[in-house]
């Protein structure tokens, strides 16, 4: 294995059954999930929906025929997505990752404007692969600077730096929106392919620009032909509570949006749709052998089935509210806390030196022993790795939340205690 693939905690962790939002560990002690593996259980563990449709396909005895066969499960996922998407006479092709549905949206955005000049947001994180780690935009997740585009970095989610600090949203947005204009007048030929942003930046931290300025961003984008691409890998599907996708709390309906994690609720799957004419757009052909596989499609189609008929967005924006109302009602005494931020289930605190105020790493790796200890799973992140990640699943139960909550807030006293 690489070194670079790092694991949490101190000691491993590994997990090795799970039910609901509950996972169990080879010793056998147990723990609720608020981080269900980056996002991607966001059903939590063995749904009988999702396990009933998988075992249907199981018992077909296909898991496998190729893109070259009909395959009915991912025409039907392929429906519902383009109509949820928002995006006019939509269409959607499946990946196994969403690297490869990022790598597929730079793709055709940059052969559609014949043009390999990228936008891309600081702080952001596309996925591992050549392509996708040239649009990254935080030095701890770029192996490489040798890159497929010319890429020019905007802002987004820079509010602690010197000029942009203390703004108001409006005057930050139109801040940021000079800057584009003036990023566009003295670093690009003119002819820029895209942008390609997460609405809110998942490994950046949770991070997330005002509301309105994608909207504001796009005027201009759209003044010059440049198209928008949304990256929904962590905020799809509801989970920012508000909005189904994170994009549209700014208002916009992008050109494409990419998406994977969450939808197979475990199983590989990840895609992009988007305007017909772009996703039609190349001339030669395309196959992924394993992108909307009749198992992972199946899987896919009762996890976005169950979020529907159980209106999960709904629950995110509850529940995420009461996780972050409880939080923030109680860190204003505690010196290691700089910010609680979130959107539904997408909830981040910031751990700070008490001393100096700058971000503290080793404190976010000391609470996620501290939360490990009391039995809750939590992520981190961030630009320095200094914020926590808390993400459950879109199906937790509000004595769930409360029970979380109610951890959190006690390892975070006892990391304060100790930090002071
Ligand atoms: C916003 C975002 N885009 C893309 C990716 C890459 O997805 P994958 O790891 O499935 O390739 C990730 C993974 O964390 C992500 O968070």
């Amino acid at each position: 294995m690489p070194d670079w693939v790092a694991l949490y905690y101190d000691e491993p962790l590994e997990l090795v059954s799970g039910k609901g939002s509950r996972v169990t560990d080879a010793s056998g002690r147990s723990y609720l999930d608020f981080f269900g593996g980056i996002l991607t259980n966001m059903l939590g563990y063995d749904v009988a929906e999702v396990r009933e449709a998988l075992e249907r396909q199981l018992g077909s005895g296909v898991l496998h025929t190729s893109t070259m066969y009909l395959i009915r499960n991912q025409v039907g996922l392929a429906e519902k997505i383009a109509r949820l998407s928002g995006i006019e006479d939509a269409k959607v092709f499946f990946t196994s990752s969403g690297t490869e549905a990022n790598e597929t949206a730079l793709l055709l955005a940059t052969a559609a404007r014949r043009s390999n000049q990228v936008l891309a947001l600081r702080n952001s994180y596309h996925g591992r692969s050549f392509g996708a780690v040239a649009v990254t935009g935080n030095g701890a997740w770029k192996s490489s600077q040798l890159s497929p585009f010319a890429v020019h970095y905007l802002h987004g989610t820079d509010r602690q730096l010197p000029g942009l600090a203390d703004l108001p949203d409006a005057d930050y947005i139109s801040a940021c929106v000079a800057d584009l204009e003036h990023v566009l007048a003295t670093a690009t030929a003119g002819d820029v392919a895209c942008l390609i942003t997460e609405p809110v930046q998942g490994v950046g931290g949770f991070a997330m620009p005002p509301d309105g300025l994608f909207a504001a961003y796009k005027e201009v984008l759209d003044s010059r032909g440049i198209l928008l691409i949304s990256d929904e890998v962590q905020t799809g599907w509801g989970r920012t509570g508000d909005h189904f996708w994170g994009m549209s709390a700014h208002g916009v309906v992008p050109d494409m949006m990419t998406f994977a994690k969450g939808l197979g609720n475990g199983l590989a799957i990840g895609g992009v749709v988007g305007r017909r004419d772009l996703i039609d757009g190349p001339v030669g052909n395309g196959i992924s052998t394993f992108g909307g596989n009749p198992l992972a499609t199946a899987a896919a189609s009762a996890t976005l089935d169950y979020v529907l008929d159980h209106d999960l967005q709904a629950n995110a924006a509850t529940l995420g509210g009461l996780i972050i109302g409880g939080l923030r009602d109680v860190v204003g005494p505690l010196a290691v806390v700089g910010e609680v931020r979130g959107r539904g289930l997408m909830i981040a605190v910031d751990l700070i030196d008490p001393g100096s105020g700058e971000p503290c790493p080793a404190l976010a790796a000391q609470m996620l022993e501290a939360t490990r200890e009391r039995g809750l799973l939590i992520g981190k992140g961030g630009l320095y790795g200094h914020a926590l990640r808390i993400a459950p699943p879109l199906n937790v139960s509000q004595a769930e939340a409360r029970e979380g909550l109610a951890i959190l807030i006690d390892a975070l006293r006892a990391v304060d205690a100790q930090a002071s």
